[in-house]
């Protein structure tokens, strides 16, 4: 009964934490402690990965004249894809909007971590590569989430559309290592509510499709 007691009310701010992150994209200027951003890269830490390579490094940027170099080929990159998309919903270009505003304050923003993968550490399939950053990633952000800090995940100066190689440049990230993501982490200006998410029904096949 004393194990039951204990490992409830843990239980429950971790589905609590789960099913409130958001992608927040205005962050207040203040500066994170050295000790939150510990807590935080040491939960991505913890994560699950293929054979237990644990192949993710973490460039955390907190310099704001290196932002704003970074941010020159994210944007560039961004730019020109937006330029080329039509039909977007409303909803959609909302989302898009705030993206925009997002990358273009980059500099404000307090701290930028960019995910990678060692990809010498991992094994040659891109599914087990990513398979084996992503749960370290959501790790991140829901430590940070518990903290206080507001994170938004995104994939620019990931692929070699959206200026990975000039970010790489820029980072001194090696050839054998990929940018997965990046996650923008400061404290909230804006509150949000719940997720929207479909509910269970629409995707759960029970024994069989
Ligand atoms: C693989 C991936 C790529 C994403 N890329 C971007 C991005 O480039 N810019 C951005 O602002 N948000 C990005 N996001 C955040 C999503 O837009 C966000 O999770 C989604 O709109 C749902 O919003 P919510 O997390 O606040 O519920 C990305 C999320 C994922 C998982």
């Amino acid at each position: 009964m004393s194990g039951v007691r204990v490992i409830m009310p843990s239980e429950m701010a971790l589905l609590d934490g789960i099913n409130s992150l958001r992608s927040v994209r205005k962050f207040k200027p203040d500066p994170i402690t050295d000790d939150k951003l510990k807590t935080v890269l040491e939960s991505a830490s913890k994560a699950a990965s293929g054979s237990n390579t644990q192949p993710w490094e973490f460039v955390v940027v907190r310099d704001a004249k290196l932002k704003a170099r970074l941010k020159e080929p994210m944007l560039r990159t961004w730019l020109a894809r937006l330029a080329g998309s039509t039909g977007m919903s409303p909803r959609m270009r909302d989302v898009y909007d705030e993206a925009t505003e997002m990358l273009r304050n980059t500099e404000t923003v307090p701290i930028i971590i960019y995910c990678c993968v060692d990809l010498s550490r991992v094994g040659k399939s891109e599914e087990v590569r990513y398979a084996s950053i992503y749960p370290a990633v959501q790790n991140l952000m829901l430590a940070a989430h518990a903290l206080g800090l507001a994170t938004c995940l995104t994939v620019h100066g990931s692929t070699p559309t959206r200026g990975e190689p000039e970010v790489k440049k820029i980072l001194g990230v090696p050839e054998h290592v990929k940018v997965a993501c990046l996650v923008y982490i400061g404290y909230p200006a804006v509150r949000l509510g719940h997720p929207k998410r479909k509910p269970i029904e629409k995707f759960v096949h029970n024994d069989r499709w």
